[in-house]
């Protein structure tokens, strides 16, 4: 594949996973990010660069965007896949969780996006893959401010997928489930009997494993799928990569 990718969220999880999954399949990529030891780290183990950039903020985005394109001689897809877990029950939601959430997995892949735009355009086959969560799609019990700013990056999606078409540039929306820091964050607020009765509810619930997914193995190859021209007729699509979780 001979595609220049900027991966947002590039440090760790499924976003270190598409840095390694997209050079492996020969793509150059720019690996975004605002921890930035480790998403040097897993960028030069791949082969590729890193740029420190904070998704909330207009003027790094806009700057580490320009130059990630420069330094990859244009640009043909944007996988936009930072975002963080905000939780708590809905009648506890303060402004300040409610902004922080809208900020990070809204106003962030907003950013990224437009500032993407004018390399994208340049080419003809060009795409950004956006990442929400099954909690944009179904009920997400103790997370209703998270499920709210998924929600809002995939109709965001959704709207831009019909609006850029004309540009070349297609837009889709990818709702993991995999075994990442942000699990281990999601697990970290459970006592030993809710997490096994959480472990037995992934059982029941999930037909392809009875688990969540690997990174590596289970996601990222989907989206270097979707960032080939093999998914050039694929637009404005919600893909749930989670073993059959919430079908
Ligand atoms: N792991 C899952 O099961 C799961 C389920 C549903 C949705 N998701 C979504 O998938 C994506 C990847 O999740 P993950 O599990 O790999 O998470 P992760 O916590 O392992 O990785 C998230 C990455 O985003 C980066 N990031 C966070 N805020 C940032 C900011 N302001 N600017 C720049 N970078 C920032 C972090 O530094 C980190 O490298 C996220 O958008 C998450 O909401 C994950």
């Amino acid at each position: 594949m001979d595609k220049r990718v900027i991966v947002v969220g590039g440090a760790s999880g499924v976003g270190a996973a598409c840095v390694r999954s997209l050079a492996q399949a020969g793509a150059s990529v720019v690996s975004l990010d605002r921890a930035e030891e480790m998403g040097r780290e897993v960028a030069e183990r791949a082969g590729q660069r890193f740029l420190l950039c904070d998704v909330t903020d207009r003027d790094q985005v806009f700057g580490a965007v320009e130059q990630a394109a420069t330094d990859l001689g244009g640009l043909d897809a944007l996988v936009h896949v930072a975002g963080i877990l905000v939780q708590g029950p809905a009648e506890d939601v303060t402004d300040d969780d409610w902004a922080r959430a809208m900020d990070v997995n809204g106003r962030g892949p907003m950013l990224t996006n437009q500032a993407a735009l004018p390399y994208l355009k340049q080419g003809e086959r060009s795409s950004i893959t956006n990442f929400a969560s099954s909690a944009a799609l179904t009920a997400y019990p103790n997370g209703a401010v998270y499920a709210a700013s998924k929600g809002a990056v995939t109709a965001w999606t959704r709207t831009i997928a019909v609006e850029w078409a004309k540009f070349g540039v297609r837009a889709n929306v990818v709702h993991p489930s995999a075994s990442t820091s942000m699990l281990e964050q999601h697990l970290s607020k459970m006592t030993d009997e809710e997490k096994a009765a959480y472990a037995e509810m992934m059982r029941q619930k999930v037909p392809l494993g009875g688990e969540f997914g690997d990174p590596d193995r289970d996601i990222a190859p989907v989206i270097t799928f979707l960032v080939g021209d093999g998914a050039r007729f694929m637009t404005g699509q919600n893909i749930a990569v989670n073993g059959g979780y919430y079908i």
